[in-house]
């Protein structure tokens, strides 16, 4: 790895920041909040109902530190605020949240996917990834992609210590990657792999459709590696 391109941030630079999962009663952002509460790091579930979240908080009771809030409050008190609702409600939630994630750093997760009887497909977007949208009604927040290929299924599943995959994370804002490379690397087995700008997530939330082709045949939870770095 050259050198310009090691993360600069360390696991303790990360390690106190609040995640706020939005839609984090679904099941990748329950998995998501798990495990970084497992990890740590103070998380809230968020809802477009604060009671929703109430009890998605209380049922990963496992792990403390997790509280529920409707997504707006969320957004307010979060550090960091995962955006895990599917692509249909994507662009609405953001625009009407852009104030309480103005400043902050918003990581989107969401693959924008059609399912036909021939599988899963990319669906097109005007602004040319679910990432950009997010980045173009967000316009004072720094949009990170990444959590693309992440499977809800292992995030979930108490048997599974470590998720072994790295996870692609772009962006324009290489501090903001940073952190998001670091704060995956904080679940074990992941690491965080800087994979360009912003403009390149299409393509990384496309593959999503041939990781469910792959998790289909081979009856799995498929993940990338990345080799050489
Ligand atoms: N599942 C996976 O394995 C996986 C893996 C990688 C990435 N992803 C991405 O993560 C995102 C969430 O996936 P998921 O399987 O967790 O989805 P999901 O369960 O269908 O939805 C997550 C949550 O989003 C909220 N929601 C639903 N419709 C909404 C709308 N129109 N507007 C705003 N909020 C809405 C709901 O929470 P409330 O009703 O409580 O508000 C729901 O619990 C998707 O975009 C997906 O592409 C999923």
């Amino acid at each position: 790895m050259a050198e310009q391109d090691v993360p600069t941030l360390t696991d303790s630079d990360v390690a106190g920041l609040v995640v706020g999962v939005l839609g984090g009663t679904g099941d990748q952002g329950r998995g998501l909040a798990r495990r970084l509460a497992a990890a740590g790091n103070p998380v809230i579930i968020g809802s477009r109902s604060a009671q929703r979240a109430v009890a998605a908080a209380a049922g990963l009771g496992g792990e403390p530190g997790i509280r529920g809030m409707a997504n707006a409050d969320a957004a307010r008190a979060a550090d960091v605020v995962i955006v895990a609702v599917p692509w249909e409600g994507h662009r609405e939630l953001l625009a009407a949240l852009a104030g309480p994630l103005a400043g902050k750093v918003v990581i989107d997760c969401v693959n924008p996917l059609g399912f036909d009887q021939r599988g899963a497909y990319p669906l097109p977007v005007p602004e040319g990834s679910a990432a950009e949208q997010a980045a173009a009604v967000l316009p004072d927040s720094v949009v990170v992609g990444a959590f693309h290929h992440v499977s809800a299924v292992l995030l979930l599943d108490p048997e599974v210590a470590a998720i072994d995959l790295d996870v692609v994370v772009l962006g324009d804002d290489r501090q903001a990657t940073d952190l998001v490379q670091a704060l995956a690397a904080r679940i074990p087995g992941m690491r965080g792999v800087y994979a360009g700008r912003l403009r390149n997530c299409r393509q990384v939330e496309a593959l999503t459709a041939n990781l469910v082709s792959i998790n289909r045949r081979y009856k799995a939870h498929a993940g990338l590696r990345i080799t050489d770095i």
